[in-house]
Order: C-alpha cells, then sequence, then structure tokens
C-alpha cells in the first residue's frame, strides 16, 4: 500500500520526520509532496525548489521515500496515484485534530480520498515550520527541532543574523574571561 504525505514542508521538520520515518515501516511507499499554489508563492520562506531539495536531502536514506510536488487540489493528485493509495498526514497534539478532521472529510467527499493519520511523538508536539522559521529568523538554535538538511538550509538563508548573533556570543565570552565575575 502506498502513501502520500502533503505538505507546505516550509521546511521539514523532526516532527515530519518522525511520521514519515514510522510510516515508511508500514507502507511500501511513501511520497513526499510539496503541495504548492500559484498564487500564494512568495508566502513560504523556501521556494518550492529549495523546499524539495532540503525534503530530498532529509530522506535520502530512506529508500522507499520518494518526493514530488504538485499545484492544485490533493484529490486530484491523488486520483493519479496507484489505485487504494492513502492520504497521510501527522498529528502532534489533540489541538491539531480538529482541523485535520475537517480536511479528511473534505477529502473524502470531494474526491473519495481516505486520510490515515500517524502520531508524532511527544518530544515533537511543540515543533512547527512557523516556529522553527521564526526562532531561525533571530539566529537561534534549531538543530534539535529540524533534520541536517533543514537546518543547513536554514542557517544559509538567514547567514547574516546567525552571524552577527555568534559574533555577539564570542564578544560576550571574551568579555567574561577578561572580567570574571562579572
Ligand atoms: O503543511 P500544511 O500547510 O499543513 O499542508 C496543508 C496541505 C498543503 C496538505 C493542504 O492545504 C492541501 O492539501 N492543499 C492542497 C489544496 C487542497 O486540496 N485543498 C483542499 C483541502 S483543504
Amino acid at each position: 500500500m502506498n502513501a502520500v504525505f502533503p505538505g507546505s514542508f516550509d521546511p521539514i521538520t523532526s516532527g515530519h520526520m518522525d511520521v514519515l520515518t514510522r510510516a515508511a515501516k508500514i507502507f511500501d511507499h511513501v511520497t513526499v509532496t510539496v503541495m504548492h499554489n500559484a498564487r500564494k508563492q512568495g508566502r513560504h520562506l523556501f521556494t518550492l525548489e529549495e523546499r524539495m531539495d532540503i525534503l530530498r536531502g532529509a530522506t535520502a536514506h530512506l529508500p522507499n521515500v520518494r518526493v514530488d510536488t504538485f499545484g492544485g487540489l490533493l484529490v486530484d493528485y491523488m486520483a493519479r496515484q496507484e489505485p487504494g493509495s492513502v492520504i497521510l498526514r501527522g498529528l502532534r497534539a489533540v489541538s491539531d485534530y480538529e482541523y485535520e478532521l475537517q480536511i479528511a472529510h473534505l477529502n473524502r467527499q470531494i474526491g473519495d480520498a481516505e486520510t490515515v493519520f500517524i502520531m508524532a511523538a511527544t518530544r515533537w508536539s511543540f515543533v512547527s515550520s512557523s516556529m522553527v522559521r521564526e526562532i531561525a529568523s533571530y539566529g537561534g538554535d534549531v538543530s534539535e527541532m529540524v533534520p541536517r538538511a533543514s537546518a543547513a538550509a536554514l542557517r544559509r538563508k538567514h547567514a547574516d543574523v546567525y552571524a552577527e548573533r555568534e559574533a555577539e556570543k564570542a564578544e560576550q565570552r571574551q568579555a567574561q574571561q577578561e572580567q570574571p565575575g562579572r
């Protein structure tokens, strides 16, 4: 059985990776599909190509996972998949459930597409792409919350901010060494 894991993946987080890794053990194949909307272009931190590159890097060790993209309704994409394919979505906390339930019902109503949920490990319950983007935009450390490919891409995207923050930290360390106890 095949699963399609759709999302924005701006960028992929450790929570996504957790769901994906669990799914790769259950399903024969999992396709991670970056859904894009031409009218919403520019609203993401990473371009579609960057998000796909990050995904390829992050999933290279999972032989039955492939990366794809689609611009349109998810049910239209599902209609092109092998019969019996299901939509895969991750749940972090109860707060995700209401939104996901609505989408799952809508996808079943408009395209007869079935959704399967996998619970992410509780340690990822507070991690989201938007929070990761926010922390990285100030040069904060997100290395625990995202796979290496995402962390490297965030560092490249915010290279100036990271360099500035690291210089400030180095200055503080220097000052502490020069005047211990202050
Ligand atoms: O990572 P996200 O932002 O939670 O993913 C949401 C996504 C992309 C899976 C959802 O918005 C989607 O399926 N978009 C494609 C358009 C569509 O089919 N919309 C109808 C269901 S809301």
